[in-house]
């Protein structure tokens, strides 16, 4: 059975002291109403400098899990500003979001460099959340499926069948992030629909079946029981909406 998911990508917002206060009001409100379905998860993504503080708050949480937004590609050693997935690990991470697009257009991280990052995050037992998505340039002219294609024909398609399992696709379209914008829920699920049938073909339909797809981009707490409803979407990954603690329980509910 699918999992499904709502995680939030804090991105480079909140002290850790600003981090403690926002994971107690999203805890306090999922006490009031709890999540009970057994298999939905929540992930909260806070900068790195939050996880040590934000693991305290979460630890032996059922369904609340930690994860970061980012990692090096190597194990340790002379990367300054870098931190490896080990690191993440012992700061109590479960997840972590690889190949983000800013990640990809701000910090130039190619297919080479996001397929190494994946094979030693999961060396480490972190899930990697592995997000694609086209350009507004590229669905104007139709290109979304290619460019989504080969961003997951160059990676994680590179993994076996038992690897493939633990992934988390996030589709993030570029054009819906931050733009208040989102993909219509038939833009999604059309999307997530073609994702599935690229891993059914270059694996098996079982598989294809079984792993839990994303969407992200503009998905706020009025929008997210429509794109949650569509069949191939399993959650979302959510940016501007999971700084607010109301709306993303809503959000969370919306599963
Ligand atoms: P917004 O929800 O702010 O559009 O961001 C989406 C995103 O990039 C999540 O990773």
């Amino acid at each position: 059975m699918r999992k499904k998911i709502v995680a939030g990508n804090w991105k480079m917002n909140k002290t850790a002291g600003e981090a403690v206060v926002l994971i107690g009001e999203i805890l306090d409100l999922l006490k009031i109403r709890p999540v009970t379905e057994p298999l939905h998860r929540v992930v909260i993504a806070p900068p790195f400098i939050a996880l040590t503080k934000a693991t305290e708050i979460l630890k032996g949480h059922p369904y609340v899990f930690l994860g970061a937004q980012n990692c090096y590609s190597k194990p340790k050693g002379a990367f300054t500003g870098e931190i490896a997935p080990a690191m993440l690990v012992d700061a109590g991470c479960e997840y972590v979001i690889i190949g983000h697009s800013e990640r990809r257009s701000y910090f130039k991280e190619n297919d080479t460099l996001l397929m190494e990052k994946v094979k030693i995050v999961m060396g480490n037992k972190l899930i990697p959340i592995f997000c694609c998505g086209e350009l507004l340039s590229e669905r104007e002219t139709g290109k979304q499926y290619d460019i989504v294609r080969s961003q997951l024909g160059n990676t994680i398609f590179n993994l076996s069948r038992e690897e493939l399992q633990d992934v988390v696709i996030a589709y993030e379209p570029v054009w819906a992030i931050g733009t208040g914008v989102n993909a219509t829920p038939e833009q999604a699920q059309d999307m997530h629909a073609f994702i599935r049938k690229l891993i059914a073909e270059k694996y098996d339909s079982t598989l294809a079946d079984e792993m839990t797809l994303l969407y992200g981009g503009s998905c706020n707490a009025a929008n997210a029981a429509e794109l949650f409803s569509q069949p191939d979407v399993d959650g979302g990954l959510i940016g501007g909406a999971s700084l607010i603690a109301k709306d993303f329980v809503e959000i969370i509910h919306a599963l």
